[in-house]
Formats: structure tokens, sequence, C-alpha cells
């Protein structure tokens, strides 16, 4: 039995079943705990007027549409997306439920019988569209996202066309971000197409500017905005369910690639829309997200900064060198997940477990999601729990650095 595997059979902090929450807080059985695990960075899933705009909605449109999007779609689709491509500064977007359904179907139109470059770490969902792009007769290489110069010399040696390079955003895991500028330079260069999932950028990190509020920039506009590259050969793709606490997803790209993926891709012609309760929670996120989000933002740093700074104070290493809300804890003894997990659960506290092979067994360890909604009295709490577990550890992790 893997790790993972065995962790899932025996740790409460795996598949946890909530009875209750409150704010951020949780009711796992009858212990009440502060939830870090979460991607709801904007605490949107907690706003009273996001969840006040979802009745109006029902009433007026039904509880789902349940046409497949190629059949027909309520005019809320074009409204997200014309709303969305401004947001972003692209050319164009198509909305379709999740990533997993975009990464399924647009990877695959995208490589044809071509090639893809997959970064190694690349989410789950990303190396799954590839092997599915390989049913349909792509070759897939790997490479390391870190490492331009061997993607270049493994573009230069490619024959075939069309060529896809797959990496992630902000990383899910690290929270760090790729070097996309390099990246971008190399695939325009040989005539591939960067292909970016920035599930976790969008909603935190944008554009940057003199008026901004915190590092992570304004208007939460994801990764190309915030790095101020172009989305020349770029197709990026992102959605609400994390930072806005929704269900949708989009592909930033052209409007003629947008009308070839609308007559390629299975989940446009054949999948379920996203319900309405979700396209209501969209557009007031978009409307919050208008109005207070670069606030909101600032809050979030500064909560996610004061988790850092504490860390570094107890000797506590982080693979996040960003300040972005995703912490990742490597705990350097792959054998104390357990103990570990078992003591911030006891103390309170519900995190991500990051055991092997969800990540290289050098980084084992857990991962704390900041969000908006977490009290200062609960990273308070979480501080002291964090203390604690310094202490548990051999030696300080953070000599032991990536
Ligand atoms: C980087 C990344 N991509 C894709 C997904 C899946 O997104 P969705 O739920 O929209 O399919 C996740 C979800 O955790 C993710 O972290």
């Amino acid at each position: 039995m893997t790790e993972m595997a065995r962790l899932r059979k025996t740790h409460p902090m795996m598949e946890a079943i909530v009875d209750e929450v409150d704010g951020r807080r949780m009711r796992v059985g009858n212990h009440w705990l502060t939830d870090f695990a979460s991607c709801n960075y904007l605490g949107f899933d907690l706003e009273p007027e996001i969840i006040a705009a979802v009745p109006e909605y029902l009433a007026r449109w039904g509880t789902h549409p349940s046409w497949s999007r190629m059949i027909a779609s309520p005019r809320l689709f074009i409204e997200i997306e014309q709303e969305l491509t401004e947001l972003l500064g692209a050319e164009d977007s198509l909305t379709l439920p999740t990533i997993t359904h975009i990464h399924l179907s647009v990877i695959p139109a995208l490589a044809g019988q071509g090639t893809i470059f997959l970064d190694h770490n690349a989410h789950r969902s990303i190396h799954d569209g590839c092997i599915m792009a390989r049913a349909w007769g792509a070759t897939v290489q790997r490479f390391d996202d870190d490492n331009p110069a061997q993607l270049e010399e493994m573009l230069r040696a490619c024959r075939t066309y069309p060529r896809l390079v797959c990496v992630d955003g902000l990383n899910s895991m690290t929270g760090n971000i790729p070097p996309v500028a390099e990246l971008a330079r190399v695939t325009r260069a040989n005539d591939a197409l960067l292909y970016i999932d920035d599930a976790h950028g969008f909603g935190v990190i944008g554009e940057r500017g003199p008026g901004e509020l915190s590092l992570y920039g304004s208007r939460g506009n994801s990764l190309i905005r915030h790095i101020g590259e172009s989305y020349d050969g770029i197709v990026l793709v992102g959605g609400f369910s994390k930072a806005y606490s929704s269900l949708l997803a989009f592909v930033a790209c052209p409007t003629d690639m947008k009308n070839y993926l609308k007559a390629t891709t299975a989940p446009h012609t054949f999948s379920g829309p996203s319900p309405v309760a979700s396209l209501a929670t969209v557009q007031a996120g978009l409307k919050l997200n208008a109005r207070r989000g670069d606030a909101i933002r600032a809050d979030l740093h500064r909560k996610t900064a004061r988790i850092l700074d504490g860390m570094k104070q107890v000797g506590l290493a982080s693979l996040n060198r960003s300040g972005s809300p995703i912490i990742e804890v490597p705990i350097g003894t792959p054998d104390s997940i357990d103990a570990i997990g078992d003591h911030l659960f006891n103390r309170g506290i519900y995190t991500t477990l990051a055991p092997y092979p969800l990540v290289p067994r050098n980084k084992v360890g857990f991962r704390i999601q900041v969000t908006a909604a977490n009290t200062d009295e609960e990273i308070s709490h979480l501080l002291e729990v964090l203390t604690e577990i310094a202490e548990m550890l051999p030696h300080p992790t953070s000599t032991r650095r990536e």
C-alpha cells in the first residue's frame, strides 16, 4: 500500500467528514478545528452579499440549465466571458465547468498528433490531459519547469508540430511561480504554445503598479498580468473554484482558438454546464472583486506574511518563496508525518497532509492554506501549534531547505 493510501485509511486529517462550519471553523464529529486547507482564498464562500445574490438568479433561471453549451447557453455565460476577458486583458475566453474538463479536452485538441512538453511537477489533472492527448496520437516528453534551457534543447530537437508546453502557474504545493517569462521566450522562439494552469493564482495575484495595496498586485487578474507578460503564444487556464468559491473554469485564448475549441472539445459539446447558483456566485464575486478585492488581498497578504514570519522565528522552513497563501512545510523526516498530522488535528488545526507520492520524498510534510476569512486569533493559535511542531522535529527544518 502506498503512503498516501495508508494515510487515507488511517489518518483523521484525510477525507474528513465535516458536520458543520462556522466561519473558517469546521466540526468533524465532536471535534472543532480551524480550516487551513481551504482554497477559498478571498473568503467569498462566506460573504453575505454573494450568498444573498443567489435566490434571485434561481428565481429567474431555475436551478440548472442542463443544455450542453453547444445546444444553448443562458446569457449569463456570455456576460461572464466578456467580463472575465476584460479583467484578464486577454483577447477572448471560453468557460467550461472545471479545469479538469478543460485539461482533458483542450490539451488533446491543441496537441493533435504533435508533441507535448510536460512539466514533471505539473498538477495531476494536466498529466491526465496529456495521457488523453497521447491516446489521440500526441507524443509526451517531460521536462523540469525550473529549467528553461533543458526545454529549449528538447524543442530544438523536436521534429513535429504542433508543440505544446504544459506547466502550472502559481504552484498548488510550493506556492511559487515558475520562470514564465523565460519559458515564454523559449516557446515563442520555437513555434510552441505555452499552456499554463493558474488555478491558484487567479483571484490572488494580479497586475503590478504604483497603486497596489500589496505585493500580490491588483485586481487578481492572474499570472500573465502579474509578471507583465503578453498573451502572445500563451494559453491561460484558470478557474473560479478556488479564490472565487464557485464552480466554473476558463481558457483565455484568441477568438479563433476559442471557436476551434468550441467545435472540438467534448465538454462544450456533450457535458452539462455549471449550475445557476455557481454562475450567480461568479457574477457576484466579480462585482465584489472590483469593489473590495484589493483590500481583501492586502489583508490576505498580511495574514500570510504573519505565518511565514512566525515560522522563520521558530526555525520551520517552507517551500514558499513568493509570499502566496500556499505554505508547504516539509518535515524532513517522512516517517513523522503520522505524528505531526495527529498533533495538528488534536490541537484543532486542519491542513492538507502532503505524503509521498503527492510530493517528492524530501518534501513530505503538510500544506497550510490561508484565506481572508481566517481570523487573526486563528492565526495566533496556528503559530502556537507550529512552535510545538518545530520542537517535535529533530532539527530546525530551516537548515534543510529545498
Ligand atoms: C493546479 C490545479 N489545477 C487544476 C485543479 C482542478 O481544478 P477543477 O476542480 O476546476 O477541476 C486543481 C485543484 O485542486 C489544481 O490545484
